[in-house]
């Protein structure tokens, strides 16, 4: 259920309140949504498990912050248990407003109308009084994973690229597949030649090296130094036994056997999400024992 909940792409904000002493609290949330235009509603559900639930239970107001592509790390921040996570945030906060965190795609600061428990959540209801609605990309939510959909843009631009290559990152537990670069680099991610058919071909290169994947989302496109366009793909491990090239723990990337310095990087990025930002899928945190009493459709 946690899989099939996830299949729902939904963007990620950051709930706040001030709490009963005046200090600034928020959460991580992806259970936001709007309800109503008249009145202006939304309504957005918070953890009874969560440090900051009575805060927000007995909150006069709250806001709802919109992340953007760039905001990843704040959203990890603001998804770990704590009473403090504001130390080193940008904010503000309008007269009798709920902190409103800077570089936030959108707001909405709310009068808190109603709250209704509801199985291990509790569904806020809040009326917009104020909001902001900037220019910039948001942040998504998929699959346990953040996506950037400004990024599947510039990949289609890019797709014509004869100059560019496209890669992936493939995962395997807690590990990713790692080759020999083709030009003596040592260790590098796979990569092919760019093009409209990029794709095809990697599939084509990882099945030669003997290993079947399943293509997720884009993870990185940036430009090469010396032209053209690289294109990084996330992909799943399915089947086979790799060749030229094996699969490396995250916890301990051979680094210094990584030849290009960006796609080090980069790989440096994803060990560190793949720690702190990469949750499991979040759907409530409580909900794993009750699972097991589930009929699993099939
Ligand atoms: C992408 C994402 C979405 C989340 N959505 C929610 C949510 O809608 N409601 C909720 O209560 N917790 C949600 N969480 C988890 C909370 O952010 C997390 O439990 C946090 O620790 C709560 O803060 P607190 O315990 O300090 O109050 C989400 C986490 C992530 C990473």
């Amino acid at each position: 259920m946690r899989r099939a909940f996830g299949s729902f792409i939904t963007g990620v904000t950051v709930v706040t309140a001030f709490d009963g002493e005046g200090r600034p609290r928020g959460f991580t949330a992806n259970s936001f949504s709007s309800v109503s235009l008249r009145p202006p509603l939304v309504s957005v559900c918070v953890a009874n498990s969560a440090l900051g639930f009575k805060a927000f239970r007995a909150a006069k107001s709250f806001a709802v912050n919109v992340l953007g592509e760039e905001q990843r790390e704040l959203s990890a921040k603001f998804a770990t248990r704590s009473a403090d996570k504001f130390d080193g945030a940008e904010w503000r906060a309008e007269k009798d407003g709920a902190p409103l965190l800077a570089g936030a795609v959108a707001w909405f600061d709310c009068a808190a109308k109603r709250g209704m428990p509801c199985g291990d959540h509790r569904i806020l209801i809040g009326e917009v009084l104020r909001f902001c609605a900037g220019e910039g990309a948001p942040l998504g939510y998929l699959r346990g994973a953040y996506i950037r959909p400004s990024l599947e843009r510039r990949a289609a631009e890019a797709a014509g690229d004869a100059r560019g290559v496209v890669g992936a990152i493939v995962e395997r537990e807690d590990s990713v597949y790692l080759c020999e670069s083709e030009n003596g680099g040592g260790l590098s991610l796979p990569f092919v030649s760019g093009g409209a058919e990029g794709v095809a071909e990697l599939r084509k290169f990882l099945r030669a090296r003997g290993l079947e994947c399943g293509f997720s989302f884009l993870y990185s496109v940036y430009a090469r130094e010396g032209g053209g366009t690289v294109i990084v793909y996330r992909a799943h491990w399915k089947s086979g036994r790799a060749k030229r090239g094996g699969f490396y723990p995250l916890a301990a990337l051979p680094s210094s056997r990584i030849g290009d310095a960006a796609v080090r990087s980069l790989l440096q990025r994803f060990a560190r999400e793949h720690e702190s930002g990469d949750h499991p899928l979040y759907v409530g945190d409580e909900i794993g024992g009750e699972v097991h009493s589930l009929r699993i459709a099939r």
